[in-house]
């Protein structure tokens, strides 16, 4: 029995090397990257395939997001320099492969993956990717970068479904090391392993996960933050205690209202409601306060105010006025 376990065992090695071999094969021809969105993740994408000798198409509907965008990245080059990890002529070399179009057709022409990263918009994301299908060469990998819309959703407008993935890398993409990988249902073996390696050549830890809602970071993060919201609301402690408590009581780096600020209070809130709609289990509902600020405007860092003040230039928070 054990020798039959022990065959099976070195079977399964075999494959698996042969699986991998072929994976690094498919990976060397990998050159060209199409990033669709020159967004806050669309830069940060586009700058680390761009660093590592991919060349990059970065596409938006926006000629100013791609300024911006390209802005951005030689500006996070610029502190890479300073910081002694990449030369001047390493700068020089990144930004040279980013070119930018604003046409999905002809930022997809000839690519070997395509990573979407535009607005978090179901409707928006259905259109993207059937012009994406459209373009794109028939082999050519889909990924995209949502933070909760199914894959399996998205995959099947296309005509390709079986290389449609989610490639989900976290804010902000240069520095942090995580891509949680998702597998819509009808995604590939061959498909997933590709993505999985892609991205540890981008120097990144990828973590594989099915395709539920708010797969396994958001489906862990929001209730987290839902709950803390709950915790303000129904007056347990305020806004400083309850983030002092997470921070240091369990050695969270920020507390869950301060990172609520952060993500934004309008993008917890659809996180919440699809976390809700797709299993239908009212632990999932979002907090009535959550509701009630992103309804007044206060969303967090980006408005200006949410559970803390923050003026422009300036890293200094204040609890807002609202719960002082
Ligand atoms: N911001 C985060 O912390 C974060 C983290 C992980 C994942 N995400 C996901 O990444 C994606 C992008 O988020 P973001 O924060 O970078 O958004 P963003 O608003 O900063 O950027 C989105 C960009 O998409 C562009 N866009 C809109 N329609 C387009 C189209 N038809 N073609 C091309 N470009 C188009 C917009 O002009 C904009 O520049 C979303 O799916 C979001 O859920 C965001």
């Amino acid at each position: 029995m054990a020798i039959f376990a022990a065959i099976l065992t070195n079977q399964n090695k075999l494959q698996d090397s042969k699986k991998r071999k072929a994976c690094l094969t498919q990976l060397g021809i990998m050159k060209q990257i199409a990033v669709i969105g020159a967004g806050t993740m669309g830069n940060g994408i586009a700058h680390v395939f761009a660093m590592k000798g991919y060349s990059v198409a970065l596409t938006d509907v926006s000629e100013k997001a791609l300024e911006k965008a390209i802005a951005t990245i030689g500006k996070n080059l610029d502190r890479m320099i300073a910081k002694e990890k990449i030369s001047e002529a390493d700068k020089t070399d990144t930004l040279n492969r980013i070119k930018t179009f604003t046409k999905i057709a002809e930022g997809v022409e000839g690519v070997d993956l395509v990573v979407e990263a535009a607005t978090e918009n179901i409707d928006l994301k259905l259109r993207i990717f059937e012009e994406i299908d459209e373009h794109a060469p028939a082999n050519a990998i889909l990924a995209s970068n949502t933070s909760s819309i199914s894959i399996t959703r998205i995959a099947a407008v296309t005509k390709r479904p079986d290389k449609v993935i989610g490639m989900h890398f976290m804010n902000p993409v240069p520095v942090m090391k995580l891509v949680e990988v998702i597998r819509g249902y009808s995604t590939t073996d061959e498909v997933t392993n590709l993505v999985m390696e892609t991205s540890r050549n981008l120097g990144k830890i990828p973590v594989e996960a099915n395709d539920y809602p708010g797969f396994v970071s958001n489906r862990i993060l929001i209730p987290m933050i839902n709950e803390a919201i709950y915790t303000l609301h129904e007056g347990v402690a305020g806004v400083e205690a309850i983030d002092t408590v997470m921070k240091l009581g369990m050695a969270h780096p920020m507390g869950p209202l301060q990172l609520a600020d952060f993500i934004g209070l309008d993008v917890c809130l659809a996180i919440c409601r699809v976390l809700y709609d797709g299993f239908g289990n009212p632990k999932y509902a979002p907090c009535p306060l959550l509701v009630n600020m992103v309804t007044a405007g206060k969303l967090g860092r980006k408005s200006g105010e949410g559970f803390y003040t923050y003026t422009p230039g300036s890293k200094e928070i204040k609890v807002s006025a609202s719960f002082q």
